[in-house]
């Protein structure tokens, strides 16, 4: 919950391929369209602060055990929450991410088995906030589609970091968990079909309002 802000905060998720990337700038761009008034600021996990984006190097170019992956990635977030996030929300500014924590979950939970209660905790200790709550995106948008077909596009197009050179098995967990991650919280998450094409899922994407 992020009510006691005036701000609005969306994440895009989505399995490495989905093909969020083509589209986050022009929801970006939308966005900043419909609400003149309002800053958009865009960020992005791993990374969102000069720290973090050390960390984000580290993440995806170094081998690490399980758990040494999750404490970087929400000592990251807890960074980006404290420095950008929150300000940028009590400042009553649209704030875009490019992941969030529904992405720990995905890759270090569905993907490579961490347990959910760990995860659960690491969330709680990261993200409360001093009212108590859990800070959340009020809208997640989730590119989804089959692992094959991912995979497919990610060989067209670049040189795989350490979590792309994965194989289907992983990808297909990690996008099971942010199905079942949307099914829990069906009401922040905004499903795409991401096997429609680019200029499908844009339609799709202008339709979508937001509670500001
Ligand atoms: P990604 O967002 O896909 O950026 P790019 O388009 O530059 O490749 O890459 C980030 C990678 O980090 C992606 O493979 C998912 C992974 N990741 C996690 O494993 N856990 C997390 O909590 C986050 C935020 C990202």
């Amino acid at each position: 919950m992020t009510s006691t802000y005036t701000g609005y905060f969306i994440s895009f998720e989505g399995i490495d391929g989905a093909g969020k990337s083509t589209h986050i700038d022009a929801f970006r761009t939308l966005m900043q369209e419909r609400y003149p008034d309002r800053e958009v600021v865009m960020t992005r996990e791993p990374g969102g602060t000069p720290l973090g984006e050390q960390l984000r190097k580290l993440l995806l170019d170094s081998p690490m055990n399980l758990e040494t992956e999750a404490l970087l990635m929400f000592a990251a977030r807890r960074e980006h929450i404290a420095q950008v996030i929150e300000p940028a929300l009590a400042a009553g500014k649209i704030v875009i991410s490019d992941r969030f924590t529904d992405a720990s979950f995905a890759y270090q939970g569905g993907g490579r088995g961490l347990s959910l209660s760990k995860l659960n905790e690491l969330e709680r200790w990261v993200q409360t906030l001093p009212n108590g709550s859990l800070l959340q995106p009020n809208l997640t948008i989730l590119f989804d589609l089959p692992g094959e077909i991912a995979e497919a596009r990610r060989s067209k197009v670049r040189t795989p970091d350490k979590f792309e050179q994965m194989n289907l098995d992983f990808f297909e967990k990690v996008r099971q968990e942010y199905l079942r991650r949307a099914k829990e919280d069906a009401g922040r998450f905004h499903l795409v079909d991401a096997t429609q094409t680019p200029e499908a899922i844009w339609n799709g994407l202008k339709l979508i309002q937001i509670a500001l």
